[in-house]
């Protein structure tokens, strides 16, 4: 027992570093919040035209509200935006950018994430008020 001792500390300390390393690195790129990663994908991919160029509209709170819903607003991303390579990013770049575009504008907290199924129920046209 006396000699095995030594050898399980230095396993349990092991896995302890090796549990913090996990912790850590897990922590970076995969779970910051939504909206940030989504404002990234903004920058990116839609900036330049909506911000810089002003080939696209701008954007405004009012300009989201007639897309009724955030499912929509999803959708119209999804299928039409970036208007020079529609349909190019990831499902999920199209979750994080919408979700960040909710935020933004104040239809959302800063840590609501908007997933397929509840898009439906963030309300842009009611001016983001539940129903
Ligand atoms: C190459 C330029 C370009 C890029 C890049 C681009 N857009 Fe657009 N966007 C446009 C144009 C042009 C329109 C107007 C389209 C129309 O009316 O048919 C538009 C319209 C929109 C609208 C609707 C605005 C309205 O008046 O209803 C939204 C929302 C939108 N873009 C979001 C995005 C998002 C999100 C991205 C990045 C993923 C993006 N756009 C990237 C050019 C661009």
């Amino acid at each position: 027992m006396a000699t095995r001792a030594p050898g399980l500390a230095w396993f349990s300390a092991l896995v302890a570093v090796a549990a913090v390393t996990m912790l850590v690195s897990g922590c970076s790129a995969a779970d910051r919040p939504q909206g940030e990663r989504g404002e990234e994908v903004f920058q990116r991919y839609c900036h330049q035209c909506h911000e810089v160029e002003g080939i696209g509209t701008r954007l405004t709170r009012r300009v989201l509200e007639s897309y009724e819903t955030a499912e929509f607003l999803y959708a119209y991303n999804r299928s039409f935006m970036p208007y020079d390579a529609e349909g190019s990013l990831t499902d999920r770049e199209y979750l994080d950018v919408t979700a960040h575009l909710l935020q933004r504008f104040g239809f959302a907290d800063a840590d609501f994430e908007l997933t397929f199924d509840n898009g439906k129920e963030v309300s842009l046209g009611s001016g983001g008020r539940p129903e």
